[in-house]
């Protein structure tokens, strides 16, 4: 007969109670973990990094998601390729550097050697019948959404992302990404698991007590409110953050600059949304002064008051549009309690450091509140690990998003393992 006894995973995905935070053991089982590398990571679309990683012909940027590791490279022909970091001989690793420049991609260990397309062009002593057009590297679906880069190691990857991409697309173009240069990239190791840090991106109602830096340039109001709490004082300012939103969507729609919210996080397999939003201040970017910071704007922006174009992408990204630079942030889970936050800060190619723009300047908000979001993350993952943690209710005016990060996660486990 049909085994039909759901297995533990499926009983926590049946079981989990809309509007709360996941059980424990979506935070701390290895088993958990293995299945969202395997269903998550391994079939949905991973935002891995940007096209001025691999600026030319040659260049190449190795990527990790669990234990695949993905070689992007930019071939002779311009096109962005992705292979698996695998030599088709006995296996081992091809690229070793996170970021290398190469004429052929070369095996160190017996010196099978590949071009830029991924064929393999010399393999010395394999005798007549070795083929070697059956050895070139295995592909890995890869995705360009106006310069940023998404992977997926799936054979057969979501179809929605060209929806995605036609409806983000326009309102990502005129900061041009592959016009931009990688100023700086930080790397933090968040001690908790990626659904942590996930779900710590997907709101704000922690970002008043926590980030006295990016709380400057940021309208608090923007963060949700529950109305029925609100004095007359904080009405004034809500109503005046609502009319400067209106006013600011009017203005940037018409000079070309979609800014209107679309919210598709959790009704599309490949998960999206964005909205432009004002900032305090000087309203130019996301700095301590709240003025741009760097004096080359991107693209052909010639306006450095265009707030912060944000964008979220399921399950691993988020990033912020500035007019004068670009900051984004991809989530690669390490284990069931780490996790790899990688933030790069783009600028016009042309900038120059020193000159255009100072670095600390450019990254410290960003710096700074990425330090405290890890701390906040950390002690998420502590307090998990307790036996008395229970799934705790979520703010309806507030923590919406994060509440739609764990429908889509729920909905795509759902669908690959079945409730
Ligand atoms: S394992 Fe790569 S050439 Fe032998
Ligand atoms: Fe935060």
């Amino acid at each position: 007969m049909l085994d039909v006894t759901p297995t533990p995973l499926q009983r926590l995905l049946r079981e989990r109670r809309r509007g709360y935070s996941l059980p424990a053991e979506f935070y701390l089982s290895p088993e958990v973990f293995e299945a969202d590398m395997a269903v998550i990571f391994g079939r949905h679309w991973i935002y891995v990094g940007v096209e001025p990683d691999v600026p030319e012909a040659g260049d190449v940027m190795v990527v990790d998601i669990g234990k695949t590791s993905v070689a992007i490279v930019r071939d002779d022909d311009g096109a962005v390729r992705a292979f698996h970091n695998v030599c088709r001989h006995r296996g081992a690793r091809l690229v070793h550097e996170e970021k290398s420049t190469v004429g052929n991609l070369v095996c160190r260990y017996h010196s099978w050697t590949y071009d830029l397309t991924g064929a393999l062009i010399h393999a010395d002593h394999m005798g007549p019948d070795f083929r070697r057009g059956c050895h070139g590297l295995k592909p890995v679906h890869i995705r360009s959404l106006e310069g940023l880069l998404f992977v997926c190691l799936s054979d057969d990857p979501p179809a929605d992302f060209d929806a995605m991409a036609a409806r983000l697309g326009p309102y990502i173009a005129p900061h041009n990404i592959r016009d931009t240069k990688v100023a700086f990239q930080k790397d933090i190791i968040e001690p908790g698991n990626w659904k942590l840090t996930m779900e710590n991106n997907r709101e704000c109602y922690h970002c008043g007590a926590n980030h006295p830096e990016l709380t400057v340039p940021l309208f608090a109001y923007g963060f949700g409110f529950a109305p029925e709490e609100m004095d007359e004082h904080d009405r004034a300012q809500a109503e005046r953050y609502g009319c400067l939103l209106r006013t600011h969507h009017g203005e940037w729609e018409a000079e070309g600059l979609p800014s209107k919210e679309i919210d598709e996080l959790d009704t599309m397999i490949t998960g999206f949304r964005t909205e432009r939003l004002p900032l305090d201040g000087e309203g130019e970017s996301h700095t301590i002064d709240t003025k741009a910071a760097c004096r080359k704007l991107l693209g052909s922006l010639t306006n450095a008051k265009l707030g912060g174009l944000s964008v979220w992408t399921q399950p691993n990204s988020w990033h912020h549009f500035l007019g004068d630079h670009v900051v984004t942030f991809a989530v690669l889970p390490l284990d069931a309690e780490r996790s790899l936050l990688r933030t790069k800060w783009l600028v016009h190619k042309d900038a120059i450091e020193g000159v255009d723009y100072d670095l600390a300047n450019l990254t410290g908000v960003w710096e700074a509140t990425n330090d405290q979001d890890s701390e906040l993350v950390g002690i998420c993952q502590q307090g998990v690990r307790s036996p008395a943690y229970e799934p705790g209710p979520y703010s309806p005016h507030t923590e919406m998003l994060v509440e739609k990060f764990c429908n889509w996660y729920v909905g795509r486990m759902a669908a690959h393992l079945g409730r």
